[in-house]
């Protein structure tokens, strides 16, 4: 009998054929149609914009002007991207360290989002705002001229941006500037895996669902949307930071110490610039503040998660279960990926292969041993699910242009639709689903929002009317839709091998892999597929004159929609603080998820890049996150996977994850070499003693800033710090120096080194052993835990007395790590919450008010008798600080300086710990040295 599958497989190798033959048609197509000739055409004959009057000026330095367009001699406008011919200028000065530089049409009616939530939008931080405080200052052109605009630090004089001797194009599909960019570092224009440095290179951004390494080439970008650069003037040491505040695809050509390009296709020019000092985090405070900041998850959520997709019935969860339970890991969630649905279909669970008596046993949180279940939802809604059918109830759907009925696409329950959150139903309609998913007698704490770029396993759509021919000459188009530029790449480095045409075994189709060249659409929805277009409901976004969304206008925006109504949905089931991991995200999702870094390879390589794509992620304001342990593709081997446990062990968010199609790699499965169970053991057990004071960090932050940082964010006057991208910070109290490369397998060790930054003295966080400035190297033996090292002058709260499997049993008692500087003096701070598993308790005394923080600050001196005394004080942050009961039954000093020399001690106040309870106590002790 010849079963559904083989039919599909049948037509698929019949098209495969027919698509061979297609590939013949296709060239002759190519050669004559290399898209990006006819802008490149354009602009090598166009003309220039003149600066044509100054509307209005005002005392705080901003400004409006109108430019006009002054046709080349030879120029040939684009039929399809015809010229904008009248522009206005708008330069605001938002804030003393904040402004923003637009140009729009004359009437200012293309497509953009609007200025406040969910979008970022200027707070008011200052009511009057006096140009002679503005650390900038601005140039223009003289009217009559070529228009450029170029803004100055008022303090160095050095060029923040300027589009003096670059030209500026503003057509319908294609917008182009350029500012010049000497002496200067930049880090971000993501999303993208790459050094955390920004090299010479063509970065495209457009949401996609893909694997790649980015090093400058188009069409490698992966999932988010974050179009901002953080820039270090070399010369000065300052660093500000530039948002390109345009939604739509584009391609950002940099070349180092040269100029930065934005090739654009559509929305208008609109930047906004923070401007601050020789400290990153002040400028990325300053971003923050302007995306909406970030929001807090929950404290179970920085335990450490186990997940595969493969675990395939409840029998293989209750296995892991109980092999982490007997090995003692701590973790404190176990996941579902795809596996557990009916079908593939969303908002379900397969009561046949998931037994739900087993998935409640696991997932009871009043058992010892329970964790949380966080499990996987897609943006896909399968065809003939009930979801689907109180979809096209509701209406929710986006459009196919080409059918006018709901788009269909494909992705792992086969044939499709996808949610419009743009359309006023959608939330509801999600709510529902979740809903759903909730009524079986399992909660889900995690909820994890995948293949939301919308990853689409057909270019473009379904078309069930379409011919046979029509549907292969629209798989081979390459100019979906026609544009006059292609910011996904449009070079061809190999005419002869354009296409490779593969089995895709996961979904048992052939695919269509075209090299050097992507469609736009590929791998993701058509663009002129249309969005809910009312002029008052609209969840993103309302139409004012009749104008009608598409996906063109949306895609960088699908991911961000979906966070939105699955927060809400989730607050409206009751969770109080939201745990969402998103693969995709834009700029100011970090106010509604979490994020992980999506697809990788069990290499070493991808374990490297792991870190600087957690860096730029705290930088793009959603500063939990983290990178699938061991990787999720390929096979990973002991050592990788037990390096990649070691790092992960203080990654923000923390999770071993796996392919379907990968050997096995949780911790116990590597019999054959001990010490990646042993190792790992010993380096989660840091992170569960390291937990309340990773999880304060985010507390204190309050919504703004970076917890996981590179090294020079706390030196960055030290210029050898910023080539040494693998060390990372948290907060500015810890200092990690992962193994990331292999080591030798006979001695089963790795010689690594540390760097310690100019002028600078850190401290071993295990044997308390000071480090000084330079590099300094040593064996880390595989079986062991993550280097790492407190930076002098802090002080770290940790819980080293028991072993804590779950982070709901770590109790409110502490250890302080006093690190002493030269002066004998240090500080830290804590958070005076007994609880931090009650939501409420963290959200009422922590964020509304926040007023949960206390600063300690230790002062030690040697006295007469050789006595060593510290005086320790503490004092609250804020007014009315709620004081919950905390205790300290445990003091070690590292670094007390005495006689010329350095000095450690421990001392345990077990029965007599110190109890911190109310504001401005002050705690003595001495030892004696
Ligand atoms: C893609 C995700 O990135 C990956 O983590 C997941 O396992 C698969 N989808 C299957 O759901």
């Amino acid at each position: 009998m010849i079963n559904k599958s083989k039919i599909c497989y049948i037509l698929t190798s019949l098209l495969a054929v027919l698509a061979a033959v297609g590939i013949i048609y296709s060239f002759k197509f190519i050669s004559i149609g290399i898209q990006g000739h006819q802008i490149d055409k354009f602009v090598k004959h166009a003309g220039y914009y003149q600066l044509n009057q100054i509307e209005s000026q005002s005392e705080d330095g901003s400004f409006t002007a109108i430019l006009s367009w002054v046709k080349g001699k030879k120029e040939k406008e684009l039929n399809s991207s015809p010229v904008v011919k009248d522009l206005r200028v708008t330069f605001k000065v938002d804030a003393n360290d904040e402004c923003q530089f637009k140009i729009t049409d004359l009437s200012n009616s293309r497509f953009h989002l609007p200025e406040n939530e969910p979008y970022p939008f200027t707070k008011q931080r200052f009511s009057k705002k006096q140009q002679e405080f503005n650390l900038f200052e601005t140039e223009i052109s003289q009217v009559g001229q070529k228009f450029y605009f170029e803004l100055r630090r008022k303090s160095t004089k050095e060029i923040i941006f300027s589009t003096k001797n670059f030209p500026i194009y503003f057509t319908d599909k294609y917008i182009e500037v350029t500012t010049q960019m000497k002496d200067s570092m930049i880090f971000g224009l993501g999303d993208r895996r790459t050094d955390f440095l920004l090299k010479s290179g063509k970065y495209s951004l457009w949401t996609r669902d893909a694997a790649d390494i980015d090093n400058g080439t188009p069409g490698k970008e992966i999932y988010g949307f974050h179009p901002m650069y953080l820039r270090r003037d070399i010369v000065n040491n300052q660093f500000q930071v530039t948002l390109f505040r345009n939604y739509y695809g584009m391609q950002v050509d940099y070349e180092q110490n040269s100029h930065l390009t934005y090739k654009v296709i559509g929305g208008n020019i609109d930047f906004k610039f923070f401007i601050s000092d020789s400290n990153p985090e002040n400028s990325i405070k300053l971003y923050h503040n302007y995306i909406n900041g970030w929001i807090l998850h929950p404290f179970w959520s920085s335990g450490f998660h186990q997940c595969r997709w493969g675990y395939k019935n409840s029998d293989m969860l209750m296995d892991v279960w109980n092999n982490y339970n007997k090995y003692e890991i701590p973790f404190d969630s176990l996941w579902t990926d795809i596996d557990y649905m009916y079908k593939y279909q969303d908002f379900t669970i397969d009561f046949e292969r998931f037994n739900i008596t087993q998935m409640q046993q696991i997932y009871n949180l009043s058992d010892p041993n329970g964790v949380h279940w966080s499990s996987i939802v897609d943006v896909g809604i399968a065809l003939d699910s009930d979801a689907a059918e109180k979809g096209l109830e509701m209406n929710v759907f986006i459009q196919s242009a080409k059918t006018n009925q709901s788009l269909i696409g494909k992705v792992w329950p086969g044939k499709t639709y996808f949610p419009d959150f743009n359309h006023p139903n959608s939330t509801e309609f999600w709510y529902d689903g979740l809903k759903n998913l909730s009524s079986y007698g399992i909660s889900q704490d995690g909820i994890w929002i995948d293949m939301n770029e919308f990853s689409n396993f057909v270019p473009g759509e379904l078309v069930p009317s379409e011919s046979l021919v029509e549907k292969i000459k629209s798989f081979f188009a390459i100019d979906q839709p026609a544009l006059p530029f292609n910011p996904l790449g449009i070079y061809f480095s190999n005419q002869n091998s354009i296409f490779k045409i593969q089995l895709n075994n996961q979904i048992n189709m052939f695919q269509l892999i075209y090299e050097g060249l992507q469609r736009i659409d590929h791998k993701t929805l058509s663009l002129d597929s249309k969005h809910y277009s009312g002029y008052d409901q609209g969840i993103l976004y309302n139409s004012s004159n009749g104008y009608i969304p598409t996906q063109y206008d949306f895609h960088n925006l699908n991911g961000f929609g979906e966070g939105i109504a699955t927060y809400k949905a989730a607050q409206k089931l009751g969770k109080k603080l939201t745990f969402i991991l998103s693969r995709s995200t834009a700029v100011g999702s970090g106010r509604y998820v979490q994020h992980w870094n999506g697809d990788g390879y069990s290499t070493w390589e991808y374990m490297k890049l792991s870190i600087p794509s957690i860096m730029n992620f705290n930088m793009y304001g959603i500063p939990f996150n983290g990178d699938d342990i061991c990787g999720l593709m390929g096979d990973a081997t002991a050592e990788v996977c037990a390096r990649w446990q070691q790092l992960g062990s203080l990654y923000p968010f923390s999770r071993n994850h796996n392919n379907n199609d990968a050997p096995s790699q949780e911790p116990y499965v590597f019999k054959d070499h001990p010490y990646v169970l042993s190792s790992t053991i010993k380096t989660l057990n840091v992170r569960y003693q390291l937990l309340k004071f990773y999880y304060h960090l985010f507390v204190k932050a309050n919504g703004l800033g970076t917890i996981f940082r590179p090294l020079f964010w706390s030196f960055s006057n030290d210029d050898n710090a910023y080539t040494y991208e693998t060390q990372f910070m948290v907060g500015d109290y810890l200092m990690a120096a992962p193994v990331v490369q292999p080591g030798n397998a006979i001695k089963q060790s790795t010689h690594s080194c540390v760097y310690i930054p100019k002028g600078e003295s850190f401290y071993n966080f295990y044997d308390y052993t000071e480090y000084k400035e330079g590099e300094h190297c040593y064996e880390v033996p595989f079986d062991s835990v993550l280097p790492l090292y407190i930076k002098s002058g802090k002080i770290v709260h940790i819980q080293d007395k028991q072993k804590v499997l779950r982070s709901r049993f770590l109790d409110n008692t502490f250890t302080l790590m006093i690190v002493l500087d030269e002066n004998n003096y240090s500080s830290g701070s804590m958070l005076t919450i007994d609880d931090y598993n009650r939501d409420e308790n963290i959200i009422s005394n922590c964020i509304q008010n926040y007023n949960c923080v206390i600063d300690l600050f230790a002062q030690g001196k040697l006295n007469e008798n050789n006595l060593f005394q510290v005086e320790l004080r503490i004092q609250q942050e804020k007014q009315n600080t709620t004081y919950q009961i905390i205790l300290i039954d445990k003091l070690i000093v590292i670094g007390a300086k005495a006689n010329g020399k350095s000095y450690q001690k421990t001392i345990n106040l077990n029965t007599n710990p110190w109890i911190i309870d109310r504001n401005d106590l002050q705690f003595n002790f001495s030892f004696q040295i």
